[in-house]
């Protein structure tokens, strides 16, 4: 595969060499396996060399891969239709979760007061310290004038009231690999074996093993059987909605329902990389120079919010809740026959909604605590009901 992907530079090559020698130390300390949550999250997140911890580019045409906030504007200026209905539903302070190049943020932003609906206080919860460098700096140079209403946060807040914006970032968080086999359940780890990272698998236990035998039942799973649990991601819904008295989640990745994602044909999983435009399934491949991605099982999201106290608001595909919020009518403000601008526009809405790209696969749900309106976004096409 190596030969067929563009080689990084020599010092991108040295920062991957020098975490892939870190990581094997810490399998070393483990006694000689990692579960492939703790491997995912040092190759993502070891400050100043993993993935979102160092300088690698990664969003955007020079990155890795494309998020809808780099594709157009439109997606945040429709996106802030839905945040100005729940803003009159509850106090308008927004927390933006994983805030990416900052685009997001500066759009939302900008596209909130042109609405006359800027929120009371804007904050981005970003683990990384070179994003949150990249995020001050995007917005300070796309809507300088609105960059002393952002601050910054290391943690969840202890209570919040508002709305919690969270786009890609479930799919970023460390998940777990399990076999079902037909003699029995192992997790799969990371192993060193003649210098180089190996899989190895081992009995799971505990919480896992709990979770996969009854998904095992739940969904009928055929052995032998790979794929994901991402306990991480349910763990977080489950702190936010402790720490939600009012508002909203709006979370919004790539992902299925349970019975979708643990399909007899997806018997292989959904793990993913993305290095320069290329997506494959080897995260061994360049460690910090690549993101490692898993798909989002939206049932096991609203369980873990719901059990908690979080009321499902709505589920959709990314290209009903966007025509619901009025994708259309964002795309009727610059007219056709401006073909410099109409055409770059038309063109990434398209790859927003076509279900070719990114309509149907994202999905949008929205969890939240005292909000008794119906929202905007899911006005048609909820499928909360296929959960
Ligand atoms: C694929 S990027 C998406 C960035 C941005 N939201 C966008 O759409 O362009 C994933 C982001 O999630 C962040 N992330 C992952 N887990 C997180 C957590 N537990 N708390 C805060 N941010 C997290 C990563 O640091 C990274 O910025």
């Amino acid at each position: 595969m190596a030969a067929t992907l563009p080689p990084p530079s020599a010092d991108a090559r040295a920062a991957s060499e020098t975490l892939a020698s870190d990581i094997a130390g810490s399998i070393a300390a483990a006694g000689g396996w990692i579960g492939f949550d703790r491997f995912m999250a040092l190759a993502l997140y070891t400050p100043g060399i993993g993935y979102y911890g160092g300088g690698a580019r990664k969003f955007g045409a020079e990155g890795d891969f494309v998020t809808a906030p780099e594709l157009s504007p439109a997606f945040a200026q429709t996106l802030a239709a839905q945040l100005q209905q729940l803003q009159a539903c509850c106090p308008a302070h927004i927390i933006e979760v994983g805030g990416g190049s900052g685009k997001l943020a500066s759009d939302l932003l900008l596209e909130l007061e042109w609405q006359h609906g800027l929120p009371e206080s804007y904050a981005i919860l970003e683990l990384s310290g070179e994003l949150r460098r990249r995020q001050r700096d995007t917005i300070g140079r796309r809507a300088p004038h609105l960059l002393p209403r952002v601050h910054w946060l290391d943690e969840l807040p202890a209570r919040f009231s508002g709305l919690v914006l969270a786009n890609e970032v479930l799919d970023a968080m460390p998940a777990q690999l399990v076999r079902w086999d037909a003699d029995g359940i192992s997790e799969r780890g990371v192993t060193v074996a003649g210098g180089r990272f190996a899989w190895a698998d081992r009995p799971a236990s505990g919480h896992l093993l709990d979770r996969a035998r009854a998904l095992a039942a739940e969904c009928g799973i055929s052995r032998p059987y790979l794929s994901e649990i991402s306990l991480a991601a349910q763990a977080w819904v489950r702190q936010w909605a402790r720490i939600l008295d009012q508002g909203a989640l709006l979370l919004i990745d790539y992902g299925f329902p349970r019975r979708e994602y643990y399909h007899p044909q997806r018997d292989r999983g959904t793990l993913m990389c993305h290095y320069r435009h290329h997506s494959h399934d080897d995260p061994f491949y360049l460690p910090g120079l690549q993101d490692i991605t898993v798909h989002v099982d939206f049932t096991a999201v609203v369980e873990s919010g719901c059990g908690e106290g979080l009321d499902l608001l709505g589920y959709t595909t990314q290209s009903a809740f966007l025509f619901n919020c009025g994708l259309a009518d964002i795309l009727a403000r610059t007219p056709v026959d401006d073909t410099l601008r109409y055409l770059p526009l038309a063109n990434a809405v398209q790859k927003l909604v076509s279900p070719a790209e990114m309509g149907e696969l994202f999905k949008v749900m929205a969890l939240g605590k005292r909000i008794a309106a119906p929202l905007r976004g899911f006005c048609t096409g909820d499928r909360s009901a296929g959960l």
